[in-house]
């Protein structure tokens, strides 16, 4: 199958091509979209074999359930069992927006959607472009990030390309996405409001409109010392080796001076053994880091990126799979990087980079 890309420049020049998008969705095809957070692999989130389609282009496991795009309230209220109202207050602050919420579900959503499991997560993403495809598709898309299962998520459509080449027949190139890492769920399907996977909407921002406090779910990695591999995730897809470059990645955590100081130490290492190194660092240390590769003759060698400022930890986000991918083309035989914080934003960016490094990290 051929694969096009359109670029979408703005809504009113691209409405044919979202039209078209539109009926290949109702036709049971497949189609990749921009969103705010990481491009989706879409299908008709009602019809059984779209779902299928998706799982297979994807190479992922089929027990793990998929978020329903809506573009409107009306339409998440129709595929749920109960709409709480904290529910609705979040809706209303954060809807069109990086947040994904979990209820129980009703009839009208197949259980290939879900997974099986009897609860249905909904997200109305924040871009013109998703909201128009949704709405010309008949109002349900189903769709997890537009990567092959294991691949850091898109935030590019070449990236979308890379992966999904031949095996759909339209990608909706909306350019590079705002934020970069996945939504935020929280689960409202239980007793308790808890929030499934960390993302760009923080604990703080939804208890401040809730006005109570809310769960992390324990197995998240980095909020608990024991979370991992062992634990049991409620949102499945948390559960598998995730976002993970070619080359083996490392994390480095500890006080900037010490961070710093081995990264020193790990470049002058590479010398000796030949390997070639990419190397992820805050823009505060690359003047430093830039300064010790010239000094040492390593420019060769070591690939130095900068994933952003730890003052606005959402830059590392923007950047942070980008970078994965690139060192991917590069070919690197290792990838360090520096660990962010682990609050706000930072737990989100900590969740997805100790699993891309599949919990190795180096305490200095
Ligand atoms: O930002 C996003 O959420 C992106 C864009 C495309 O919207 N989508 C995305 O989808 O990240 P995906 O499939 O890559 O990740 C969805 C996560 C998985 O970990 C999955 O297990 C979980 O959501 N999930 C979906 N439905 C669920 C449900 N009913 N119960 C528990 N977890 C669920
Ligand atoms: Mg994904």
């Amino acid at each position: 199958m051929e694969t096009k890309i359109i670029k979408i420049h703005d809504l009113e020049s691209g409405r044919l091509s979202i039209e078209e998008a539109g009926e290949l969705i109702k036709a049971g095809e497949l189609v990749a979209f921009p969103t705010e957070t990481v491009y989706g692999l879409g299908g008709d989130a009602l019809n059984k074999e779209s779902s299928k389609k998706i799982y297979a282009a994807k190479g992922r496991p089929s027990d793990n359930p998929l978020i329903v795009h809506v573009a409107d309230i009306e339409h998440a209220e129709k595929i749920v069992a109960s709409f709480p109202e904290e529910a609705r207050k979040l809706a209303k602050k954060y809807w069109p927006g990086p947040l994904t919420m979990r209820f129980k579900k009703n009839d009208l959503v197949p259980d290939t959607t879900t997974g099986g499991l009897d609860t249905v997560a909904i997200r109305m993403p924040d871009h013109e472009i998703a909201l128009a495809f949704i709405k010309a598709s008949g109002g349900y898309i189903a769709a997890p990030s537009a990567n092959t299962s294991g691949r850091p998520s898109p935030t590019l459509a070449s990236y979308v390309y890379e992966d999904m080449q031949g095996k759909i027949p339209m990608i909706l190139d909306g350019g590079q996405v705002g934020i970069g890492i996945e939504s935020t769920i929280v689960d409202f399907a239980e007793d308790e409001i808890t929030i499934l996977r960390p993302g760009y909407i923080t604990k703080q921002m939804i208890e401040e409109v809730l006005g109570v406090k809310v769960l992390i779910d324990p197995s998240i990695d980095g909020v608990k010392e024991d979370a991992g591999a062992d634990a049991h995730p409620k949102a499945p897809g948390m559960k598998y080796r995730h976002y993970a470059p070619k080359a083996e990645l490392t994390l480095i955590e500890g006080e900037d001076d010490k961070v710093l100081a081995k990264i020193m130490e790990i470049l002058e290492g590479a010398k000796a053994t030949g390997k070639r190194i990419g190397l992820m660092v805050i823009e505060e240390h690359m003047p430093t880091l830039t300064q010790f590769i010239d000094e040492k003759n390593l420019a060769k060698q070591v690939s130095l990126r900068c994933i952003g400022s730890r003052k606005k930890e959402a830059t590392i986000a923007r950047e942070l799979y980008k970078v994965l991918r690139e060192f991917d083309d590069e070919g690197v035989d290792v990838i360090y990087s520096e660990s962010t914080s682990k609050t706000g934003i930072g737990m989100a960016i900590y969740n997805r980079l100790i699993r891309a490094a599949g919990h190795k990290e180096i305490q200095v």
